[in-house]
């Protein structure tokens, strides 16, 4: 081995030895490190609610356009008013089929949403109303009210008077299922049968008027 070699060989290690404890002593593990190919880290899209030059407003969050409405939802087309109560609860009809599953899941909801003022019983004595925070609850079994499902859903929908919209915390099926449970309290306050009962004899009787070769209906694909 020449001298020159040698020397080189040395001078190599020393960068070595350098270069690592710059590297070293750069690290902090407070800090986030360099980052190599950021854009595994960093999104390539807009950041939801993000501000960008390219958008009006700088904002990414935009209004939605005209004549549009969000996926799975379906308007509602009666009005908010006395009228519209009346006429959807004349013609408005409840979608969903009365099942052992709705009914609890309506009846879980309207121990959230509707107890505190008409009461787990649905006779409208909740605890606020005995405590005189609202007036004027009434029952659902009172025959002046005539209670039906479309006015139970157009007024979980708009509210009406003191009562609050629940539109914003339900969606249009738990509105339904909640609709149920209150016909189910409609029919214990007057002391008829459920509502689970009432449908079961009624499709029974539907059945037994169309006899026909009708194929399964349960066999469809949902
Ligand atoms: C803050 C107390 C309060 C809560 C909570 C509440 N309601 Fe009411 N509700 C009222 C009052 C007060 C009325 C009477 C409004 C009127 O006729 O002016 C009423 C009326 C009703 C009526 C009768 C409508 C008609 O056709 O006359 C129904 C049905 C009803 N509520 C269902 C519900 C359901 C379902 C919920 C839960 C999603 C709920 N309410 C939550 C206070 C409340």
């Amino acid at each position: 081995m020449s001298k020159t070699t040698n020397m080189k060989t040395l001078i190599n290690i020393g960068i070595t030895i350098i270069a690592s404890a710059t590297m070293v002593s750069c690290f902090n593990d407070k800090k986030p490190n360099y980052q190599y190919f950021p854009n595994m880290y960093e999104p390539v899209g807009y950041d939801t609610y993000g501000e960008y030059e390219i958008f009006p407003n700088q904002q990414e969050a935009m209004t939605p356009p005209e004549n549009t409405v969000p996926r799975g939802f379906t308007p509602y087309d009666y009005e908010n008013s006395t009228a519209g109560l009346e006429l959807a609860k004349a013609e408005l009809k409840n979608p969903y089929e009365v099942t052992e599953e709705n009914l609890t899941v309506g009846n879980q909801l309207f121990t959230i949403y509707c107890a505190v003022c008409h009461g787990d019983k649905g006779d409208g004595k909740g605890i606020l109303a005995t405590r005189e925070k609202f007036l004027g609850i009434p029952s659902f079994g009172d025959p002046g009210r005539n209670i039906v499902p479309g006015g139970i859903y157009h007024v979980e929908t708009y509210g009406l008077n003191a009562m609050g919209s629940y539109a914003s915390q339900t969606n249009e099926k738990e509105r339904w299922q909640i609709a149920m449970h209150v016909m189910d309290l409609k029919a214990a306050l007057n002391g008829e049968p459920g509502i689970l009962e009432t449908s079961k004899a009624s499709a029974a009787v539907d059945s037994t008027a169309v006899e026909t070769n009708m194929p399964e209906t349960n066999t469809a694909s949902e």
